[in-house]
């Protein structure tokens, strides 16, 4: 694909090799996200970041990477701080907020609506997750996690044995993970969920047609007993018709160390996109995991700066030029 000036929308505009060239700019980014280094490179760039549902990690990581490049910020949060609900059409609201901005981010409850706005913008747009359908720079950070953590263990991509649990039909992260896994080859994905939160079935076909050997279980043990990934999701309450409907999910895949021990092999990786739910009623990752080295929760979420910093870097067409703008912070830096 061509980076510059694209929009991002889906996970499936990526190649094999635009995976591999966002992820040497993501690597080449730590000393900015370490706060070691500054770079001036997006001096006078205004990103439009503009999030119409509740977001912490996505949103601000977003706003993070584009100051850590020299840009500034504009922020829109809610609909009830923005002219839609006046009856602003996106389209309008994009022909305008363009104009504003050089790069506008975008999170929105339904599915199309990123693409839909992103039809009238002048400037780069990218999907910050479009209701049930697709998040696909959380899937980008997510195979930058996977890969960084296993070859941590000294294994790589090939022969990934991964296990997605918990809300598959609503979580959006594991849909734009699962068509991303399939430019990767022997890959197999066991799926585990109650069945009426199922993947897909129309994503579990095309990732057999593409080769990758999926089962579905929605037995836990069983689903995560030979993986080297556990991708831990929350149910998706605000998906759901109703809180009611939602409960009856809640707390039926709770990963916690003793079914981990029990169940894991030694070094299995554990991730979660993020927000898990730790209410007593839900606790899919237990917080008696906190100390487990594999627990790499916290890891994926810092990556989304590393990931979103080269995603901009890339798409404004300034990747080769970071380094130029740069000089050494002159406080101490953070540790750790
Ligand atoms: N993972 C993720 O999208 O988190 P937020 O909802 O906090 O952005």
């Amino acid at each position: 694909m061509e980076f510059k000036g694209s929009h991002i929308l889906s996970i499936r505009q990526f190649e094999r090799g635009d995976i591999d060239t966002l992820f040497a700019t993501a690597d080449s980014m730590e000393p900015y996200a370490q706060r070691r280094r500054v770079t001036r490179v997006l001096e006078g760039a205004i990103l439009g970041n503009m999030f119409f549902e509740p977001s912490t990690r996505t949103r601000v990581s977003f706003g993070c990477a584009f100051n850590l490049l020299g840009g500034e910020v504009r922020e829109t949060t809610g609909f009830s701080s923005s002219a839609v609900v006046k009856g602003e059409s996106l389209q309008d609201t994009a022909r305008v907020l363009s104009g504003y901005s050089d790069i506008i981010c975008m999170r929105h409850p339904d599915s199309g609506s990123v693409a839909d706005f992103a039809s009238t913008s002048r400037v780069p747009v990218i999907n910050g997750g479009d209701g049930p359908n697709e998040h696909p720079t959380q899937a980008l950070l997510d195979l930058y996690t996977i890969e960084k953590e296993l070859s941590a263990r000294g294994r790589n991509l090939d022969n990934l044995r991964i296990a997605m649990v918990g809300d598959l039909k609503f979580g959006r992260t594991v849909h734009s993970l699962c068509k991303l896994l399939m430019l990767y080859k022997q890959v197999s994905i066991t799926l585990v969920s109650p069945p009426e939160l199922a993947m897909p079935a129309e994503l579990v076909d095309e990732m057999r047609s593409a080769g990758i050997a999926v089962e579905q279980t929605d037995q836990l043990d069983q689903g995560i007993a030979r993986a080297h990934i556990v991708y831990s999701t929350r149910i998706q309450e605000e998906r759901f018709a109703s809180v009611e409907e939602a409960d009856m999910y809640r707390g039926k895949m709770r990963i916690n160390q003793s079914i981990y021990t029990r169940h894991c092999e030694p070094n299995t990786v554990i991730m979660h996109p993020l927000p898990r739910d730790s209410r007593s009623d839900a606790n899919e990752l237990d917080t008696d995991l906190d100390d487990n080295p594999n627990l790499a929760i916290f890891r994926q979420a810092d990556n989304g700066i590393l990931v979103r910093m080269a995603l901009f870097a890339q798409v404004l067409g300034v990747a080769h030029m970071v380094d130029q703008y740069s000089h050494d912070v002159r406080w101490h830096h953070r540790r750790g």
